[in-house]
């Protein structure tokens, strides 16, 4: 038979891969298929509309670099990235929650040492303490972790988004080890909720829809540790008016924390501060397990510190 009517040419589609050597794969090809198929069927979709989408997502492609990935950004939005994170972190137990990866994991996470200011060049927010301790499930402290920090400044925007990106290099964000008692700490300045990038389709999209754009305040942590499933989360700020509302899904409760204001003229480590300034302390536990973790954009090896 040369001549399939709606369904038959769905069921022809799903046949063409039967003998794909790669079991997964298949799957995965035969069931995009069905859904997809299911979605034209559904809607109707007319040709102006799957032109449109293919416009879409070709210029969705051409907006992406080395360090900025449109996809990703379209994922997120979408709730894409969220539903993966979901069904790949069904049982917790206990393990601190996961959240998306985002498009700012960007560049050489430098090792620092524990108390620097991260955020040196940022004048106008005003300063926070970050205190953390890494540890397994029954709270037994992981020493020498890498944990690598990424955060967006108080103008909201991430370093790689700056036009003078390739000389300024990296601002707040940072690679930290754990020490002997799982802890690591660190000084920058307060995030602020921000958009997430609205120059390209995505934004497009969200403008288009009625959606806004904007991501609840917090600071991007990914913990990798060998012998347990990398984290990657977010410690969102208590109180940011978009936790309700975030644009790509990403909050949980547990993930937020109650960022005390405080004015002592000192941190925790001694440095003197003008007040007010933040004092944010949170605790990642980590499950057992495997796993790798995601490179950063725009390098090519990552190494295990
Ligand atoms: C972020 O938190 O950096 C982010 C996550 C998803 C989309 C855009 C930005
Ligand atoms: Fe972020």
């Amino acid at each position: 038979m040369t001549q399939f009517n709606e369904t038959e040419l769905t069921e022809a589609v799903i046949r063409s891969f039967d003998n794909a050597p790669n079991a997964r794969a298949k799957f995965l090809l035969q069931e995009l298929v069905k859904s997809l198929h299911d979605y034209v069927r559904k809607t109707g979709l007319t040709f102006e509309e799957w032109d449109y989408g293919i416009d879409f997502l070709t210029r969705t492609g051409h907006k992406c670099t080395d360090t900025r990935q449109e996809f990703i950004l379209l994922s997120d939005v979408l709730g894409v990235s969220m539903l993966v994170d979901a069904v790949n972190h069904r049982d917790r137990d206990g393990a601190t929650e996961t959240t998306v990866l985002g498009p700012f994991y960007v560049g050489e996470h430098k090792v620092t040492a524990h108390g620097t200011d991260i955020s040196p060049h940022n004048l106008t927010g005003e300063k926070m303490f970050v205190q953390s301790r890494v540890t397994d499930l029954d709270g037994k402290p992981l020493a020498g972790v890498p944990v690598d920090v990424w955060h967006a400044d108080d103008d909201g925007f991430y370093d790689s988004q700056k036009p003078n990106y390739d000389e300024a290099g990296a601002s707040a964000r940072a690679r930290f080890i754990t020490d002997s008692d799982g802890r690591f700490f660190f000084r920058t300045i307060l995030p602020r909720s921000y958009p997430v990038p609205t120059d390209g389709p995505t934004g497009e999209m969200l403008l288009q829809t009625n959606r806004h754009a904007m991501r609840p305040a917090h600071v991007h942590f990914l913990v990798n540790a060998r012998g347990y499933e990398p984290l990657i989360t977010h410690v969102f700020i208590g109180g940011d008016k978009y936790l309700d509302s975030d644009v790509v899904f990403g909050v949980k409760d547990e993930l937020i924390a109650r960022v005390e204001q405080r004015d002592d003229p000192t941190m925790p480590d001694g440095t003197a501060v003008p007040a007010p300034w933040h004092l944010m302390t949170y605790e990642f536990r980590l499950k057992p397990g495997g796993g790798i973790a995601p490179k950063p954009l725009g390098v090519k090896v990552q190494e295990r510190a």
